[in-house]
Formats: C-alpha cells, sequence, structure tokens
C-alpha cells in the first residue's frame, strides 16, 4: 500500500530563517507516527505544510496528492487538533459540533456517540468560553473526528491535561487507529510517544535526527545498560550491565542487602540529548 505522507526533502523559511531543511518521510496507512522536539523545531510548521497552510520546497505528498494543491476532496478525508483552538467561544458545545457536521456533511444523529466517546455527555448546552482547558480540547478532537478522517494530524494532543484526561485521549486514539485511522502527532512528552508511537522522528532545528520505532531507537542507542539497586539501607548503587559487575551484585544478593533491583536503558529524550545536546522539554 502507498504511503498516506509522503515528504521527499522537504524545506520551509521564514524570511531568511531556514525552518525546515530537507525532510524526507514516509508515513504508512494505521500507523500513529510521533514528530518529536523542543519549542521552535519545526513540529507545527511541518504539520501546516502538510495541511496545505504553507508554501515549501520539495515535495509533500498525502494520498498522493501534493500539499500545495490539496482541495476539498482531500480536506474530507483529514482531521486535525491544531495548537490554536478552532472552537467558537460564543457558540454551545453541541452548536460547535453541529457546525462541523454542516461543513463535512456528516448527519446529527453521528453527533452523539462522538460527544460520548470524548467524555462530554450532559456538557453539550454548555458554552465552550466556559469549558476548561482538558474539555476544549476533548471537543476540539470531537470536532476533528466527527467525518471519520482516514488522517489525523494532533499538535500537542495531552499537552498541559491532567493524566486522566490524556488517557482517554490516548484510548481514543487507538480506537480509531484499530478503525483505519492513520495519526500524525506532535508531542514534547516522550512518555507519550513511546507508549504511543508505532514509529518516532526527533526533530531538532529543522532536521531528523533519528527515526525509528521508539524500542529501537533507545536501542540503538542502549550502549550501556545499567542495573540500578537500592540497598535495605537505601543506598542507591548504579552497576554498568557487564561481567565485573558479578562479584558485587553477587555481594549483596547474598548478604540479603537488596531493596529493589532494576534495568534502566536510555528513554527518548536521553537519546535526544546524547544526539542533539538539547533537552526535549524545558
Ligand atoms: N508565521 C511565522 N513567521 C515567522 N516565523 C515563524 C512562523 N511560524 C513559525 N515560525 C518560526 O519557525 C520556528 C518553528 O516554529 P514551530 O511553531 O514549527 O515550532 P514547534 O516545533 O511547533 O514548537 P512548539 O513546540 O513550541 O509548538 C520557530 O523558530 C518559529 O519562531
Ligand atoms: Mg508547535
Amino acid at each position: 500500500m502507498k504511503a498516506v505522507i509522503n515528504l521527499k526533502n522537504v524545506t520551509c523559511s521564514f524570511g531568511s530563517k531556514q525552518v525546515l531543511s530537507g525532510i524526507s518521510l514516509e508515513i504508512r496507512h494505521k500507523e500513529i507516527f510521533g514528530m518529536l522536539g523542543p519549542s521552535g523545531a519545526g513540529k507545527t510548521t511541518l504539520i501546516n505544510i502538510l495541511t496545505g497552510q504553507l508554501p515549501y520546497g520539495g515535495e509533500a505528498r498525502i494520498f498522493d496528492t501534493e500539499c500545495a494543491r490539496i482541495g476539498h476532496d482531500v480536506y474530507r478525508d483529514i482531521g486535525a487538533v491544531l495548537d490554536k483552538c478552532g472552537l467558537y467561544e460564543r457558540l454551545s458545545c453541541m452548536d460547535n459540533m453541529l457546525l462541523f457536521a454542516r461543513i463535512h456533511n456528516v448527519p446529527r444523529i453521528a453527533i452523539s456517540d462522538v460527544i460520548n466517546k470524548v467524555g462530554l455527555k450532559g456538557s453539550e448546552r454548555i458554552k465552550v468560553g466556559k469549558f476548561s482547558k482538558g474539555m476544549k480540547q476533548r471537543l476540539q478532537l470531537a470536532c476533528a473526528v466527527l467525518h471519520k478522517p482516514k488522517l489525523l494530524f494532533l499538535d500537542e494532543p495531552t499537552s498541559g491535561l491532567d493524566p486522566s484526561t490524556a488517557a482517554e485521549i490516548h484510548s481514543l486514539m487507538r480506537e480509531l487507529r484499530e478503525n483505519g485511522t492513520t495519526i500524525f502527532l506532535t508531542t514534547h512528552n516522550m512518555d507519550e510517544a513511546y507508549r504511543m508511537c508505532d514509529r518516532v522522528a526527533l526533530l531538532n532545528e529543522g532536521i531528523i535526527a533519528e527515526c525509528g520505532s521508539p524500542y529501537e531507537i533507545c536501542r540503538k542507542y542502549c550502549t550501556q545498560s545499567e542495573f540500578i539497586i537500592v540497598t535495605s539501607d537505601n543506598e542507591k548503587i548504579s552497576l554498568p550491565n557487564s561481567p565485573e559487575s558479578a562479584g558485587k551484585a553477587a555481594e549483596l544478593i547474598l548478604g540479603g542487602k537488596i531493596r529493589t533491583i532494576h534495568s534502566a536503558e536510555p528513554d527518548l529524550g536521553t537519546v535526544f540529548l546524547k544526539l542533539t545536546g538539547r533537552k526535549l522539554t524545558k
């Protein structure tokens, strides 16, 4: 099957400032793909290009249509939750949904199912201006998936949300993927990326520093894993995972001195720091 998103040497500049330099990527059907990078890396810029909102250099295609030329036939298959809120604050939750339903030609009857799924049942008549951040985020997601898009863009979908709202959004993402939606998400949250994404790209200053499955990326850079031991005296000891550690580990085990022991492999944040010298989060 052809890639849903295909980028070849994509570049983008604002004036003399080059924001994206030579991005090449293929994103497959039913993938959850994460674009990870610190603030200013170019994540939102890439989504804006992919959704036909920004000019660019190189080739960028979604569903085999050049992004600069996508029209209504392609927009019908796309949903997006962008960092700027696309909701009407003076309208109620239901009226916002009705507006999106009309734009996408979706029957009114489909709305209650989506409202239930994002956990907004009972809040239909409340004006969106009175919604909390998490409720707005869930309503944005509801509006974005109402027409069952084949490709969904999520720009930091859980940023600033409490863990249980974030978990609801994650479970909806998994359900969408099961039903055939490809998801492109951006995040600073390496834990979210590790758990949710089939593949991630690590974006730094407009360049992809690494791309692959989170597990494989972490393994690739895991040159030396460690064991972290907490002793019965609450002392924390790190031992390299190598034969030289066997004597010390055996001594602690035989002496009944171990309270906890676990292995520590680098996470995506550590890999990012190693590759770029920069932290993913502030
Ligand atoms: N319309 C614009 N005009 C000029 N510069 C812009 C514009 N949009 C983005 N930029 C610049 O492009 C760079 C990348 O911005 P972008 O919003 O893509 O970053 P990001 O990775 O999404 O960051 P964040 O995690 O903070 O959302 C930044 O330096 C930003 O200042
Ligand atoms: Mg952004």
